[in-house]
C-alpha cells in the first residue's frame, strides 16, 4: 500500500415524544447564516440530486438505502452511465451537506447471478472518490436462512449450484474526521452500544406489502445507526426516503428528520406512517 494511498489506515431510553418533533413543522433553523432558514421535518418531493433547501455541513447522519437499476416498481430505468451519474450527484450533494465529522449509511445488496455484480463493492469506491472516509461496514443478516429463496441454481449437484444472500450491506462514511462531537446527549444503552460496535447485525426484514412500499426497510436499522452515530436533535436525512422508514426512526429518537422522495405516492404514504407510527 503507498503512502499516499487513499485506503490507508486511519487513527483512528429511547422513545418519548415531544412536539416539536411532530411531521412537516418548519421550526428550528440550522444557523441564520445569510439570513438563510432551513425547515426541519420536512420531506422535499423531488429528486435529491440536488438539495438546494439545505445549507452546506448541516446534517449530522444520512442513513440511506438507493434505488437500483433493474425494474423494480422504487427502481429506475436509466443506462448504467445515467444511474451512476445520478448516485454521484445525490452523494456530492449529501458530501455537502454533511456536517465535518458527520456520517453517511448505504445500505446496499448486491445483485445478479450471472454475473454477481457487487453494488456494495460500486457504491463503496464512489463515496471514497467522492472524498467520504470509510468507517466500516455492517453485514444486515436477514434471516437464518430456513426460509431464504430456493433459487439453487443446480440441486445437490456441483454443475452450477447459486449462493442465495441473506444478508444486505450498510457501508458506513464519514465526513473530514471520524470523531464527531455535539453539546447533546447521546441515547445509546450499554447493551446497544455493545451489540451495535459489532459487524453483524440481525434484523428481520420489513414486510413490503404490508408497508404498501416494495423496498422498504425495517425501522431498527435506521434506529440503530441513530442511537451509534447521532445525539440527541441531530438532523438526520434520507435523500432516498420511499415509505419514510428513516424519519419514523428518527422522532422516535428525538431526532429530526429531512427527506428527499421523487413519487408523490410515496411521500403521501411516508406522510401517513409518520404521522400513525410516531403520535
Ligand atoms: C430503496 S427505496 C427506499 C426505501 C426506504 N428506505 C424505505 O424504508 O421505505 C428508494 C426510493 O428512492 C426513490 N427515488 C428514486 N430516485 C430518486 C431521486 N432521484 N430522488 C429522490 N428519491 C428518489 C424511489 O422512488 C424509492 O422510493
Amino acid at each position: 500500500m503507498s503512502k499516499n494511498s487513499k485506503f490507508k489506515i486511519g487513527s483512528g431510553s429511547r422513545k418519548g415524544y415531544v412536539s416539536q418533533f411532530q411531521i412537516d413543522t418548519p421550526i428550528i433553523e440550522f444557523t441564520e447564516k445569510n439570513n438563510t432558514l432551513v425547515k426541519k421535518n420536512k420531506i422535499y418531493n423531488k429528486s435529491s440530486e440536488n438539495m438546494s433547501e439545505l445549507l452546506d455541513n448541516s446534517i449530522s447522519l444520512t442513513v440511506t438505502s438507493p434505488p437500483y437499476n433493474i425494474g423494480k416498481d422504487s427502481d429506475l430505468n436509466l443506462t448504467d452511465e445515467e444511474y451512476w451519474d445520478l448516485m454521484k450527484k445525490v452523494f456530492t450533494e449529501t458530501f455537502r451537506v454533511t456536517k465535518s465529522g458527520g456520517r453517511v449509511v448505504v445500505n446496499v445488496a448486491n445483485l445478479g447471478r450471472k454475473p454477481y455484480i457487487p453494488i456494495a463493492n460500486l457504491f463503496t469506491q464512489l463515496l471514497i472518490d467522492i472524498g467520504f472516509l470509510m468507517r466500516g461496514e455492517i453485514i444486515w443478516q436477514k434471516s437464518k436462512g430456513a426460509n431464504a429463496n430456493f433459487a439453487w441454481g443446480s440441486w445437490r449437484s456441483a454443475s452450477n449450484p447459486v449462493i442465495r444472500d441473506i444478508h444486505e450491506y450498510c457501508l458506513v462514511f464519514s465526513k473530514h474526521s471520524f470523531k464527531n462531537s455535539s453539546e447533546n446527549e447521546s441515547t445509546i444503552s450499554k447493551e446497544e452500544f455493545m451489540e451495535s460496535t459489532l459487524s453483524v447485525w440481525n434484523i428481520l426484514p420489513a414486510r413490503a406489502k404490508k408497508i404498501g412500499h416494495p423496498a422498504p426497510f425495517p425501522v431498527e436499522l435506521p434506529e440503530k445507526f441513530i442511537n451509534l452515530y447521532s445525539f440527541e436533535k441531530d438532523i438526520i436525512l434520507d435523500p432516498f426516503l420511499g415509505s419514510g422508514t428513516t424519519a419514523i426512526a428518527a422522532i422516535k429518537n428525538k431526532r429530526f428528520y429531512i427527506g428527499y422522495e421523487i413519487k408523490k405516492e410515496y411521500v403521501n404514504l411516508a406522510k401517513k406512517r409518520i404521522t400513525e407510527e410516531t403520535s
